[in-house]
């Protein structure tokens, strides 16, 4: 299927844009950019990077700078790095991004292909609001939004809020509550995905490019994680890439869900009533690793 992500890389963010070159099962049409990790600026830089260590070609749009409504948030260096890749320096991508920005390719794109691409935003969803209230025909026209974003059991920047959704509350509001056809692949499951380091040399060892790149750019990612007892990092982005081709491997539950957009709980995701969308609960944690690294496993 032609899937569009929208991104914050973001250490987790490269091993679901890897992922998804790997999977037979996607066309990876294109990227869009968005604060969170890192600066835009930076977010376009680094895709452009993986664009080119992965040998593709495709657009990669800039997006939002700041959230819609709350002012701007400083970058998550002490999460992803000051660069975004952990402690690798900042790297010059061989092309210029897409000359639109996010919102126009994002409308454009789903417009043209009516009922045909999934959009799966894997940072703040503020890009993936500003297009909907730019075209009114645009939740309607995508085929699926799969968000990383969210946790119905709790939060990873605050006790009650996962960062895409604390960054920008009021984006991740109006995106559960449009009516789109929805998948939230939250905390709920994403921090019960993880690799150790023996995994990221693993992957190393069977994919010297795409594998060791990630090894490289996840010990400064697997120290944070360290620094709260925890012996591996979340694979938050790449389990939400593997719910659209394996949503088999997920529990979901039916339900509405509206974002705190004030206050000590701001960002928290709280179940309600219509409209619904699919969150995923839980799954098979072993089974969603697996198939990330061996698949990652699979490319040069
Ligand atoms: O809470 C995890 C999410 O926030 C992931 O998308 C990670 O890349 C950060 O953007
Ligand atoms: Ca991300």
């Amino acid at each position: 299927m032609k899937l569009i992500i929208d991104t914050d890389p973001g250490v987790d963010d490269a091993m679901a844009l890897f992922w998804a070159h790997a999977a037979p099962e996607i066309d990876l049409i294109g990227l869009t950019t968005v604060f969170g990790n890192v600066r835009v600026d930076q977010a376009t830089r680094n895709a452009l990077v993986l664009c080119d260590v992965m040998g593709l070609d495709i657009p990669v749009a800039e997006g939002a700078g700041q959230p819609l409504v709350l002012p701007p948030f400083p970058p998550s260096a002490y999460v992803h790095g000051d660069e975004g890749f952990g402690d690798m320096p900042a790297m010059t991508p061989t092309r210029a991004k897409d000359p639109r920005d996010a919102v126009t390719y994002l409308t454009e794109t789903v417009c043209a292909h009516p009922g045909e691409i999934v959009v799966a935003p894997i940072g703040p969803l503020t890009n993936i609001a500003a297009a909907i209230q730019a075209d009114p025909e645009f939740a309607g026209n995508v085929k699926q939004i799969v968000i990383m974003g969210g946790g119905l059991k709790g939060g990873n920047i605050t006790p009650h809020a996962e960062a895409n959704f604390y960054h920008d509350p009021h984006a991740a509001h109006f995106v559960m509550t449009c009516g789109a056809p929805i998948i939230m692949v939250g905390l709920d499951i994403t921090e019960e995905v993880t690799c150790v380091p023996a995994d990221f040399a693993a992957m190393a060892a069977a994919s010297p490019k795409h594998g060791q790149m990630l090894q490289d750019m996840s010990h400064f990612y697997l120290r944070f994680y360290a620094e709260y007892g925890l012996e591996g990092c979340g694979l938050h982005d790449p389990a939400a890439i593997i719910a659209i081709t394996h949503p088999e491997l997920f529990e979901m539950k039916r339900t509405g869900v509206s974002v705190v957009c004030e206050g000590d709980e701001i960002g928290r995701s709280v179940p309600s009533d219509e409209p619904t969308v699919d969150v995923a609960v839980g799954g098979d944690a072993a089974a969603i690793k697996a198939l990330f690294m061996d698949r990652i496993g699979t490319l040069p």
